[in-house]
C-alpha cells in the first residue's frame, strides 16, 4: 500500500464523489497503484444511501464498480487523509469552514490538477451530464496521479 490517502468531496456524496472514488481506485489500480480513496460530502443529506442510480449506471457502462455508502466530512478526515479534492469551489469553502488547525492533508480543487475548472453538480440535470461527470473524474484522476503517484509505484 502507498502512502496515498485521498477523499474526494462533493456536496451529497451521492453522484459526482463516489463516482470520483470509483474512477480514481480503477485508475490507480490500472496504473499498478496500490492506494486508499473514500469520498464524502460536505452536507449530510443523504448519509447512509448508496450512490444515485444515475452515478451507477454511469460507472456500469464504463466498467467500473462502485459501492460507497454516503457520509459527511468529520474532523478526523484531515488528518487521516492526505489528500483532500473538493469537486467545485463552494464544496472547497465548505471544507476551509471546518478544517481543523491541526490539519495535515492539502485541501484543494481536484480541478487544480489539470485546468481549475469545476466539477458541476449533475443532480437536477440528466444522464448526460453524469457522463460529464464521468470523463472529468477520468482526467482528473490521470492529472493527479500524474503529479502525486510517480514515484509512489508499489
Ligand atoms: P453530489 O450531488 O453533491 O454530486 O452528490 C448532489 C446530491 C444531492 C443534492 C445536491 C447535489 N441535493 O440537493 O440533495
Amino acid at each position: 500500500m502507498s502512502d496515498l490517502k485521498v477523499l474526494i468531496v462533493c456536496l451529497g456524496n451521492i453522484c459526482r464523489s463516489p463516482m470520483g472514488e470509483a474512477v480514481l481506485r480503477d485508475v490507480a489500480k490500472k496504473r499498478g497503484l496500490d492506494i486508499f480513496v473514500d469520498s464524502c460530502g460536505t452536507a449530510a443529506y443523504h448519509a447512509g444511501e448508496e450512490p444515485d442510480g444515475r452515478t451507477i449506471s454511469t460507472c456500469a457502462q464504463h466498467d467500473i464498480s462502485i459501492e460507497h455508502s454516503a457520509r459527511q466530512i468529520q474532523t478526523s478526515d484531515f488528518t487521516q487523509f492526505t489528500h483532500i479534492l473538493a469537486a467545485d469551489d463552494s464544496n472547497l469553502r465548505n471544507l476551509e469552514r471546518v478544517k481543523p488547525k491541526n490539519a495535515t492533508a492539502e485541501v484543494c480543487l481536484w480541478g487544480s490538477y489539470l485546468d481549475n475548472k469545476p466539477i458541476a453538480d449533475p443532480y437536477y440535470g440528466g444522464i448526460n451530464g453524469f457522463e460529464r461527470v464521468y470523463q472529468q473524474c477520468l482526467s482528473l484522476s490521470n492529472a493527479f496521479l500524474d503529479q502525486v503517484a510517480n514515484d509512489k509505484k508499489t
